[in-house]
């Protein structure tokens, strides 16, 4: 048995962050995981392998589309699925590794195995049993399958993300369940490398949550791309045939039901918290009706030294949010005192272009009753994105309408994923928008984009 200040389960973004910083604060740590890899859902099978197939996809369409225009001639891109599948898996490989490095570099035990807590103060992985003072879940979230529907998830015909980046070759047609960040980001990886896909959504509007208009402006841009996109309908069936699978969806507007076949559906309507095999009903964790670990302010759960971080409780499943609760437990614990700011956790959908958001949308502000101004500017008028051949798109930024005070921004166009932060960053400082117009940006560069939008807010931008 191994003793130990803290120990956290699960090695994902929240888990390995928390047991870095546990360990940089001098606290003796342990991680237990049971997967092959370091790294989580975020390393294995989800943010990064999609960002690798969605960075050579994106080649591809650039390829087929632009490069004549560019005076590049290159023929018609062959893929080579297998070696794709390679490249992706070669930098999953680098990047669990890093993790590695990083715990034998800051002296991080790593528990091999599944780990469960049969009473306050240990932890049990395989048939050993460790104690530790402080005990932090970060076991993540799986897949959800359809509500209400019938599906059977085999991940070779019907797949959720994990399965879909791993299909053995590009389906000719392929029907996507759910209009969120997942179903878009794969959905368009498919389409550029030749699939047909559909995506069927339940709400009106794609991207549940973003702002509207957003929203309405991504929906044109994807179907421009290819993607045929239908909202406001509900998928009740999804039946597999030898090889191939039958969707059966109804419109919600006057219930007409219709089918459609695919290769390849891909299931992608959200994500449940993960705590299966942890004990918490023996030992007795309150969770809430969704199935999230109940925490306090200081992420403790009703069993005092058991903490919960991550996609296991409540808040948006996003890995930078599980990152930064993994420091502020860590620093909780070792007795400093962050604080997160939930107002401020960017969220970004990596497709081309790209969308990002920080704050309140359109929408929350109009709900709120708050007074605002929104600043707006188009990308078209942008001479980096125009140089890019990337100007769909626009920045928005909405300030208080009396101090100013930059409330939420909305970015749809190229790395619209690295321009939201200089946002966070003036948020943080609760900066106006008229700071932001008045701060010097290198030209030429997509973020100019993000000050005309701040002028916007104010006499008006100058390109437009
Ligand atoms: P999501 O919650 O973003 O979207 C699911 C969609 O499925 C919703 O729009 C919902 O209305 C729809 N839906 C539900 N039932 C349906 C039915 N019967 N028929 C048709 N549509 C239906 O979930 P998603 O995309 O699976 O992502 C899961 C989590 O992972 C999210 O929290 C997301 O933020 C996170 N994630 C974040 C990424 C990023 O930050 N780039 C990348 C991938 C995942």
């Amino acid at each position: 048995m191994a003793s130990y200040d803290v120990i956290v389960i699960g090695a994902g973004p929240g888990g390995y962050v928390c047991a870095i910083r546990c360990a940089q604060l001098g606290l003796k740590t342990a991680c237990v995981e049971g997967r092959e890899t370091l790294g989580g859902t975020c390393l294995n099978v989800g943010c990064i392998p999609s960002k690798a197939l969605l960075h050579a996809s994106h080649l591809v369409h650039e390829a087929e589309h632009n490069f004549e225009e560019m005076g590049i001639k290159a023929g018609k891109p062959k893929v080579e699925f297998d070696k794709m599948l390679d490249y992706k898996q070669g930098v999953i490989d680098t990047n669990t590794k890093g993790i590695e490095f990083l715990f034998k570099k800051n002296k991080i035990d790593w528990l091999k195995g599944w780990g469960s807590i049969p009473e306050a103060g240990k932890v049990k992985v395989g048939d050993e049993i460790h104690e530790a003072k402080h005990i932090i879940i970060a076991s993540g979230s799986s897949a959800a399958s359809i509500p209400g529907a019938e599906v059977e998830i085999d991940e070779k015909i019907v797949v959720t993300s994990t399965g879909a980046l791993e299909l053995p070759k590009v389906p000719k047609k392929m029907v996507v369940v759910g209009a969120g960040v997942i179903g878009l980001e794969l959905g368009s990886v498919y389409s550029r490398l030749g699939s047909e896909v559909t995506v069927i959504e339940f709400l009106d509007a794609i991207t549940p949550g973003a702002d509207a208009e957003v929203a309405r402006a991504f929906q044109k841009i994807l179907k421009k791309q290819g993607l045929d996109i239908i909202t406001g309908a509900a998928v009740s069936k999804v039946e597999t045939l030898k090889t191939k699978a039958k969707v059966t969806y109804a419109m919600r507007k006057d219930g007409a039901e219709h089918t459609v076949d695919a290769d390849v559906v891909l299931v992608a309507t959200g994500r449940l918290p993960f705590t299966e095999g942890l004990g918490l009903d023996t030992l007795g964790v309150k969770m809430s009706k969704r199935g999230q670990i109940e925490v306090d302010a200081h992420y403790q759960t009703n069993i005092p030294g058991v903490y919960a971080i991550g996609d296991v409780i409540d808040g948006p499943m996003l890995a930078h949010k599980a990152e930064d609760e993994g420091g502020a437990v860590a620093e909780m614990i070792a007795g400093q005192k962050p604080h997160i700011d939930y107002n401020l956790i960017p969220g970004v959908i990596y497709t081309t272009p790209e969308v990002a958001s920080v704050g309140a949308t359109e929408e929350q502000l109009k709900e709120a009753g708050r007074a605002y101004k929104a600043g707006k500017f188009n990308f078209m008028g942008n001479g980096r994105a125009k140089a890019m051949m990337q100007s769909d798109g626009f920045v928005k930024i909405l300030a208080d309408k009396e101090t100013d005070r930059i409330l939420g921004a909305h970015i749809i166009g190229p790395v619209a994923g690295e321009m939201i932060h200089e946002i966070c960053v003036a948020m943080e400082f609760g900066a106006s928008a008229e700071d932001l117009a008045r701060t010097c940006h290198a030209h030429p560069t997509t973020s100019e984009a993000v000050r005309e939008a701040a002028m916007a807010c104010g006499d008006g931008p100058i390109h437009a």
